[in-house]
């Protein structure tokens, strides 16, 4: 379900508001000055209005000193509403100052969060979801944040003053008045929950047409080869016909508020007005009013439609931001990888067969254990009965045992959905496997600090990702402080160099959209590239030349052969004629691993790897 269909309100409104306190919370000061200020400028607004009464009946006496009153009476009023502006400024103001700042501190928190979250977690979820907390949930907050929050109170406030204040100034009239306002807002009430569901029918329909539109657009080398461009447009005229008619209602409804609370609140102010200039002429239960009185009390009637009227929309406003809010905090709330290793990876020099850390770069590494000691990297990994499912119940891999000695160039074999992917995700902790051991130099993977364990493997990955920036940036992604010089070198030795400089930019031209603008075979020249410039001790290569022609991937090999000796290379290959001089292959089924051996062992064997090689070479 996109995010958009979800619920609107928070369905834990308690503990949302506390996890979102606390963010707020971390600005305190600015939180005290902004309520000083909202209550400032709520009892400025009603003082300001009440004080109408004192003014206007001392002005009227026929005995008071009229000019100079008049002059005090100006000051005092215009005093009282300019600390009213004032304020209502200052709070606004540090309230956006506010509301950015926490938004800015939520965008941080939820992406810091995202970079530690395991890709299980990223493969139960769509990039749209998690997308729309980024832009939908936070523009939410944002919007409840600077429009209701310090608005809600201030109006609350208002309401409250405004109820008191009437009912001092005249009774009578306040009880109409009082029956005037419960229509009004049982009618905003009703107006804007059903404007509300048509918004949220409209947000759903948008959304499902963005995606319409984002599928067409990705998709469109798909769309021409079918021949849908006729369906298309017919599917996209039905949903743009329902956007429009939702959109319709929720307008229509929203629309319908404003002229509704004006007429009824002209009724109300018109009643008010000719019973309250009756009561200066004839008192009522012995109630009479004075000019002054009535003129306080209209000006009060017409301003307390409005904070009423707001009152129920911020409410709802607010709502919402919370709802936005709690998707959020559970992303921010979501479990990290689990990273319990302390076993970290270290660069080293021999000096009479012992090794001694050091901190310049060197071609050497060990794993150095929480007591000091170093054990030399050599690239020994080994598989000890492994069991592993994405999903629980639905194994993929079982019982699975291997091993690659130092050095030792192993390929894995076997047909699509084997599980030859899942095998390397599993040696740099992707995922955790659900029993066995794996072991790196003879040290559980599970010790090893993550961080340092995927620093000691330089990965290809059968889905080539490039990233948008230039060829330069993409190879140097692989180490970010390399020279120009080692950009050059790891593309030469990838086989690159040459498409590279004849491109209208060379290094320097900018890759679009995921390579968009590259060859298939050459952005995976661009990640072998980036592997090598890593210049790590183990090297996995996952379908890493399968769109490259024979006579460029035998150049490739060449010198990944060189950058590899005497390192530790996994190698997942269809094209068997990659893998013959692996030092063993392992051919893979149903999650197990049915043969083992040389490229000639196993021809030899004449098993299953005999005849996918047989099979492969009848094919071309
Ligand atoms: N992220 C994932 N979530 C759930 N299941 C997955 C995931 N990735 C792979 N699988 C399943 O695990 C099994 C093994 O997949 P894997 O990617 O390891 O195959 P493979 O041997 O690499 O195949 P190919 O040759 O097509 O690349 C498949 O049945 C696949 O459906
Ligand atoms: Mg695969």
């Amino acid at each position: 379900m996109p995010p958009i269909l979800q619920s609107k309100r928070p369905k834990d409104l308690k503990d949302t508001l506390k996890k979102f306190l606390h963010y707020l919370g971390k600005h305190k000061i600015l939180l005290l000055i902004i309520a000083i200020l909202v209550t400032l400028s709520a009892l400025a607004n009603l003082l300001g209005t009440y004080m109408f009464q004192p003014i206007i009946d001392n002005f009227a006496d026929p005995n008071s000193d009229k000019f100079e009153n008049l002059w005090q009476a100006i000051i005092l009023e215009a005093s009282i509403y300019i600390v009213g502006a004032l304020s209502t400024l200052g709070y606004t103001q540090i309230m956006i100052y506010l509301a950015q700042k926490v938004i800015y501190e939520l965008r941080k928190d939820m992406f810091a969060k995202m970079e530690t979250l395991p890709l299980a977690f990223f493969d139960h979820q769509t990039h749209g979801q998690i997308m729309s907390t980024y832009t939908n949930d936070i523009d939410m907050l944002a919007d409840a944040m600077n429009n209701a929050f310090a608005m809600l109170i201030s109006n609350f406030i208002q309401i409250v003053g405004l109820f008191v204040l009437i009912f001092v100034l005249n009774w009578i009239l306040s009880i109409i008045c009082t029956i005037f306002y419960i229509i009004i807002f049982f009618y905003v009430l009703n107006a804007s929950k059903k404007a509300k569901q048509n918004f949220e029918k409209q947000q759903a329909a948008m959304a499902k047409l963005n995606g319409f539109v984002e599928e067409s657009l990705s998709g469109q080398k798909v769309v021409k080869v079918f021949n849908h461009e006729e369906e298309n447009i017919l599917e996209f005229a039905k949903q743009n016909k329902f956007l429009k008619e939702v959109g319709e209602n929720a307008l229509r409804y929203s629309f319908s508020m404003v002229p509704f609370v004006v007429s009824i609140s002209y009724i109300n102010y018109a009643v008010v007005a000719i019973i309250g200039a009756m009561l200066t002429i004839h008192p009522l239960f012995g109630i009479t009013f004075s000019v002054g009185g009535i003129s306080a009390y209209l000006v009060f009637v017409r301003q307390g439609t409005m904070p009423i009227n707001q009152f129920t929309q911020q409410a709802n406003l607010l709502l919402g931001g919370m709802a936005g809010a709690e998707r959020i905090f559970k992303l921010i709330d979501e479990e990290a990888e689990i990273d319990d290793g302390n076993i970290t990876l270290v660069n080293v020099k021999e000096n009479n067969g012992t090794l001694i850390e050091v901190n310049e770069k060197t071609d050497l590494w060990a794993w150095k254990k929480s007591d000091d000691t170093l054990v030399k990297l050599q690239g020994d990994v080994r598989f000890y009965n492994v069991d592993f499912s994405y999903y629980k119940d639905k194994p993929i891999l079982t019982d699975l045992s291997l091993y690659a000695k130092p050095a030792q160039k192993i390929a894995f074999v076997g047909s699509t959905g084997a599980g030859k992917t899942t095998i390397t995700n599993l040696i740099n902790r992707f995922y955790e496997i659900a029993d066995g051991t794996i072991t790196y130099d003879g040290i559980d993977i599970r010790q090893i600090k993550k961080h340092d364990l995927r620093q000691s493997l330089g990965i290809v990955l059968q889905d080539t990702h490039l990233f948008t920036g230039t060829i330069k940036d993409n190879i140097k992604y692989g180490k970010l402080d390399a020279t120009d010089d080692e950009v050059i070198m790891a593309a030469k030795l990838a086989n690159a160099d040459n498409f590279i400089r004849r491109l209208p930019d060379g290094y320097n031209t900018f890759i679009k959209a995921d390579g968009a603008n590259l060859s298939q075979g050459q952005r995976q020249l661009l990640s072998i590239a980036r592997a090598m410039i890593a210049n790590t001790p183990v090297l996995i290569l996952d379908e890493a030349t399968s769109s490259i022609d024979t006579r460029t991937e035998s150049l490739v090999e060449k010198g990944m052969d060189k950058l590899m000796e005497g390192r530790t290379v996994f190698m997942i290959a269809h094209r068997l004629s990659t893998i013959k001089n692996a030092n063993a292959i392992m051919v893979l089924e149903h999650g197990k691993i049915i043969e083992r051996g040389t490229h000639k062992e196993l021809l030899e064997k004449k098993g299953i790897y005999y005849k996918l090689y047989t099979g492969a070479l009848e094919l071309d």
